[in-house]
């Protein structure tokens, strides 16, 4: 996709280690034609010695789409960066939020808010790599830091060495200290208020709000004060929430996918996976649409149907068909 006819990054699904698969992406692309798509974070290493093109590949329609690079060595970043653009990504993000212990371990993540300079290298690294733009996820602070100065300052010093624009903030700070990563998303508390302070005091920052965000009302209420919404969980465990975005948010008036239809492309997406034959199984893809029905008569049945071993077994795409039979005898549809 060129870059003069990308959307401008108002809502973006956030990357999503396990989660944010391409299979889970195909899905969420069938939902939402404009808002943009983050990868799971990729370990620089693995792209530039492991198999790249397993690590990098996507499906075509994926874009807008951002590859999430997790890592500290600024030549190593670069050349990610270089196979990101090859491969036709049309942003590269730099991960500085993670809390898990074994990215603290290789000292990226998080931990690197307390090294702006080293991230400054990074992101420099990377951008005189790629004509795409270079972006940056990060936290409001590590620890103890609780002073809105932390942030401030990790992205001052970010614009002023950089030419780093777009920063992603996940409005709570990481605990790098007895906390599991599952409760660094939960436990601190959202300082919202950090992130539009952020975009007053760098007017000149596209400044992306991430946390706890929802529901269309949530998000429209953000967009108030920032420039663009990162949702995560509620994307993944009820993607259907995205559906009413490009109308609300891009003011794209095209009728959303009904669910019928989004059923259809499923089943089709999903048995040509499986006859590629390249080791992809119904389970890979399934798995990321047990949430779709959220909210619909027999949502149950259809989450049981498509994690169920013995039915799973058979390898056949026919399952997803089956599956939504039951949904939608439960439910009375309009349209
Ligand atoms: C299962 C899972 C995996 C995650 N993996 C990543 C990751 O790879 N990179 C990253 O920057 N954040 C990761 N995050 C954090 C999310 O990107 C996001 O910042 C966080 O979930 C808060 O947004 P939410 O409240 O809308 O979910 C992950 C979150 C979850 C739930």
């Amino acid at each position: 996709m060129p870059s003069e006819t990308l959307p401008p990054r108002r809502l973006s699904v956030a990357p999503m280690l396990d989660w944010t698969d391409r299979h889970y992406r195909y899905m969420a692309r069938q939902i939402t034609r404009h808002t943009w798509l983050y990868t799971e974070m990729i370990n620089a290493g693995a792209v530039v010695y492991g198999d790249a093109e397993r690590f990098l590949r996507f499906n075509e329609g994926e874009q807008p789409l951002a590859l999430q690079l997790g890592g500290s060595e600024p030549a190593l970043l670069a050349k990610a960066a270089k196979a990101a653009a090859q491969y036709d990504y049309n942003e590269v993000n730099l991960n500085c939020g993670c809390p898990s212990p074994r990215v603290q371990k290789g000292a990226f993540g998080a931990c690197l808010m307390n090294e702006a300079l080293l991230v400054a290298d990074c992101l420099n690294a990377m951008q005189d790599a790629v004509q795409i733009p270079v972006t940056v996820k990060h936290r409001i602070g590590v620890d103890r830091q609780t002073e809105y100065s932390t942030v401030a300052d990790f992205v001052g010093t970010l614009r002023e060495k950089t030419a780093c624009r777009t920063y992603i903030v996940h409005a709570r700070n990481a605990w790098l200290d007895g906390l599991s990563p599952k409760e660094n998303r939960e436990v601190p508390p959202l300082k919202y208020e950090y992130v539009y302070r952020l975009k007053q005091d760098f007017p000149d920052l596209e400044i992306i709000i991430n946390g706890g965000i929802a529901d269309n009302e949530a998000i429209a209420g953000h967009l108030k004060h920032v420039d663009g919404v990162m949702v995560g969980r509620e994307a993944y465990h009820n993607p259907m929430v995205m559906r009413e975005w490009d109308a609300l948010f891009y003011g794209d008036t095209r009728a959303p996918a009904a669910y019928a239809e989004l059923v259809q492309r499923l089943y089709e997406y999903s048995q040509t996976q499986i006859q590629a034959g390249r080791g992809t199984i119904l389970r890979h893809m399934v798995r990321h649409y047990l949430g779709l029905m959220h909210g619909l008569k027999n949502a149950r049945v259809w989450r049981r149907m498509l994690s169920d071993v013995a039915l799973l077994k058979d390898n056949d795409g026919s399952l997803i068909l089956a599956a939504w039979r039951e949904v939608e005898k439960a439910n009375a549809w309009d349209a």
